[in-house]
Parts: structure tokens; sequence; C-alpha cells
């Protein structure tokens, strides 16, 4: 029998073992959302109490919609852009570059700290033109090791809450500096999202702390130079979310008529 790995995580890193757990529960469902096997395969190799997460399948769509819609902005990128980057974020143990699987010409780039990166490389098979980069996406080092001159897609799913908004923002800016265009996709909270992180029981269950409220595009078109916006969508009016049972989507139908609420989680897109 195959030895389990020991997962030990707190704060921030923590908070990835929830969405991978989503995403190995629904990967079971007999309709996923995201249907991902790689979570589905690696959640046995792992030695940890799931329960922790308190993720179960009545909450795990939150999740999986919001990894379904970033794969199907990414996959748009890729098929204007052959040859590009890809620098995925905070990427913890999501299998994004195996569920899209780019063609030789894109450069994949998955960074989250040391010990998410360690665990990674032990879970995830070889792949050619795959990196696994140990860095705070915060140190500006990091950047030196990805292809230069080639369009270049940032995304960030579950990141941004966790950076302070001036190290989010020079993360940006230092992105839209290094490389000739490309876009920036990533997930954010509002003020009333970070303000009621109290009633998140991952982040909470966690340690982590959440600090960067991006209230809309002006946040960041206004603070990154080079910046167009593209895209900025509730999650609940994105077409990952539109096939939810009734039950999903009246409880978004309410909340929408609210806009603090309708935009406390927010999907943005930019091109630069
Ligand atoms: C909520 S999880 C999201 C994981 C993954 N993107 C997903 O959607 O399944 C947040 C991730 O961001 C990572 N993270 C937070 N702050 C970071 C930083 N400054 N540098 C690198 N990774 C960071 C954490 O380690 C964790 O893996």
């Amino acid at each position: 029998m195959v030895e389990k790995l020991h997962v030990d995580l707190s704060g921030a890193p923590q908070t990835m073992l929830a969405t991978f757990y989503a995403k190995a529960l629904d990967a079971d469902l007999p309709n996923p959302i995201l249907g991902d096997r790689w979570a589905k395969e690696i959640v046995d190799r792992i030695d940890y109490d799931w329960s922790k997460t308190s993720i179960t399948t009545a909450n795990s769509p939150s999740v999986t919609t919001r990894s379904a819609h970033f794969d199907n902005w990414a996959r748009q990128f890729l098929a204007v852009h052959p040859e590009a980057n890809v620098v995925h974020l905070g990427c913890g143990l999501d299998a994004r570059a195996f569920r899209l699987n780019p063609g030789p010409g894109v450069e994949w780039y998955d960074v989250d700290y040391p010990d998410v990166a360690d665990l990674r490389r032990q879970l995830f098979p070889h792949r050619d033109n795959y990196h696994v980069v140990s860095a705070s996406v915060t140190d500006p080092s990091w950047l030196a090791r990805v292809r230069p001159e080639r369009p270049t897609l940032m995304i960030a799913e579950g990141l941004t809450m966790y950076l302070t908004e001036s190290d989010g923002l020079a993360l940006l800016r230092r992105i839209v500096d290094a490389f000739p265009s490309g876009e920036l996709q990533f997930d954010a909270f509002n003020r009333l999202g970070v303000r009621s992180q109290w009633m998140n029981a991952v982040v909470r269950r966690s340690g982590a702390t959440l600090y960067w409220a991006i209230n809309g595009p002006g946040d960041i078109v206004d603070a990154v130079p080079g910046v167009r916006l593209l895209a900025f969508q509730s999650p609940f009016d994105s077409a990952s979310f539109r096939g939810l049972a009734w039950f999903y989507r009246a409880m978004a139908g309410v909340m929408s008529l609210v806009p603090s609420l309708r935009y406390m989680a927010q999907y943005h897109r930019y091109a630069f």
C-alpha cells in the first residue's frame, strides 16, 4: 500500500485544502460541475481529516462554479494565444494545467508558497512546459523565471483577498510591466466580503486573514496603468452558475437584489 502524504498547513495555505476537497467531492457526483479527475485521484493520497475543511457537496458549488468559470476564461485566452505564458498564482492543488491541457506553445507556471508547491510536486505527474514555482507571489524575484517577450495570462483564483491592497496592486503592476501584452483574470471580495470574513468557515478555521477589498473595476483601472476592462461579473451571472439546481439560483436571485451582496464576490478580467 502506498503511504499517504501527511499535510499540516495553517493560514492562507490551509484554505487550498478546502477548495481542493470541493473539487474532489464534485468529481464523485453523478453530474459534476467541474469533473476534475485529478482532484478525485489525488485526494486519497493525502492524509488529512477532510471534515475540518467545512466543505460538503452542498457548499462545493461555490468553489467548483468559480473554477469552471476561470477555466472558461483561460480557454478563451489560450485559443487566441497558442504561444503564451500562464502564471497561475496561489494555485494551491488546483489541476487547471491538467484540465486545460494546453498545447506545446504554452509555458505554464503554478506559483504558491513553498509548502504548497512541495506538495504539488509530490502529487502531480510531470508535464512538458510546466513549472511549479515556490514563492510568495508578492516576492518580485519569481517573475525572472517566466519567459519574457510573450503574451502572458495571469490567473489568480481565491488569492487577491489574502494580499494587502498595496501588495496586490504592486503585483498587478509588475506583471503588466514585465510582458508585452496579456490578460489579468482574478476573483475578489468587496468590502462586505472582507468585513464578514468571520462568517467564512474556510477562512476562520485556517486562521487566515482577508485584507484586500476590491469594490469594482475602477479600483483596478485607476491604480494599474495600462489595463483595459474586458469583463466584470458577479459569480451569480456566470454561465457556470446557471447550471446549478433551482435552490442555488433562487438564493442568488434574492442576493442579487442587493448590489453589495450580488458583488460580494466578483470576477475580473483585464487586457494589457
Ligand atoms: C483559497 S486557496 C485557492 C487555491 C486555488 N487557487 C484554488 O482555487 O483551488 C488560496 C491559495 O493562495 C495561496 N496564497 C495566498 N497568499 C499567497 C502568497 N502571498 N503567495 C503565494 N501563494 C499565496 C495559498 O497558499 C493558497 O494555496
